[in-house]
């Protein structure tokens, strides 16, 4: 594999990442996943703005180092020279090489950057096919005022690695989180939908999640085709009782979910609307994109 490091093409096996990284001591990063579909890189610029955006929300110099653009073609150039038709891309940004906390201490450091492209099947073919169970975790989504949950930064992950550790423990596909006064949030890696007499739900940002990529297409794709959206807080009630449910995320696409906590949703099976959303997405991926 070929991955573009600190200015460099290289082959994965020969990057050094300094023991002392900032991202590797303290989670200290931020990060995007990003799908390549037919050759074309899905929403390239707006994975990329959203980097630069928790970088620079993050006080991470990135945007002293690269434009936007330029980076945007860092990326095409590392899917080019894996030569990948279809893959997962994953570009990590952390402050730098130094020990200690103190921020000051990386004035006129660069940051680390990493791009790789590879390719990543998140769940078993089934989920997409049959529909996915789910189980609420037990642990809650860090409060908006601790880690501002837009910031896509490496160090709140472990909360969703811990969540989805405990979602395995249960036999679950997938974990669904909740926000500490109990709203639905989303799940580890994934943003929620239900469907309730033909409208689309889904929690508002503010609530603490990541504002989803996928999310948004899915949100336009369900107005192009006439649907009402709406964001809405929800509680768990809401989800055993819709008659349709879905998860969205940039390595876990659109799948359908089909139980949680031990209910069955809807008819048990992924539902006509949920059917006719991903297949409207599969078409869009190949629609949209930036060309290699
Ligand atoms: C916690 C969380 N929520 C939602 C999402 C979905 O976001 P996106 O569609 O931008 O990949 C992700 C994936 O990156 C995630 O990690």
């Amino acid at each position: 594999m070929i991955i573009f490091y600190n200015g460099d093409y290289m082959n994965a096996d020969d990057a050094k990442v300094s023991i002392f990284d900032h991202g590797l001591l303290y989670g200290d990063g931020v990060f995007e996943g990003i799908r390549i579909y037919g050759g074309k890189v899905f929403k390239l610029r707006e994975h990329v703005e959203r980097l630069f955006a928790s970088a620079h929300a993050f006080l991470i110099p990135l945007e002293q180092h690269y434009t936007p653009d330029q980076f945007n073609e860092h990326v095409l150039e590392t899917v080019r020279r894996n030569e990948l038709e279809d893959g997962y891309i994953r570009v990590t940004v952390t402050r730098g090489v130094g020990l200690g906390l103190d921020p000051k201490s990386f004035e006129g450091r660069e940051p680390t950057v990493i791009i790789s492209a590879s390719t990543l099947s998140l769940y078993p073919r089934s989920c997409y096919e049959e529909g996915m169970e789910v189980v609420t975790v037990a642990l809650r989504l860090p409060r908006p005022d601790a880690i501002d949950p837009r910031i896509k930064s490496t160090g709140k992950y472990i909360n969703n690695i811990w969540a989805k550790f405990l979602a395995n423990q249960y036999g679950a596909d997938e974990g669904l989180m909740l926000t500490a006064d109990g709203y639905v949030a989303e799940a580890t890696g994934d943003n929620i939908f239900i469907i309730e007499k033909g409208r689309l739900y889904t929690p508002p940002v503010y609530i603490g999640i990541l504002p989803g990529i996928t999310r948004q297409a899915v949100m336009d794709l369900a107005r192009e085709q006439g649907m009402e959206v709406e964001e809405r807080m929800m509680t768990l009630f809401d989800v055993y009782n819709a008659d349709e449910a879905l998860l969205t995320g940039t390595a876990a696409e659109v799948v359908p979910m089909v139980k949680l906590d031990g209910r069955t949703l809807g008819d048990g099976t992924p539902g006509p609307v949920t059917k006719r959303l991903i297949e409207r997405f599969h078409q869009y991926t190949r629609e949209v994109g930036i060309p290699l």
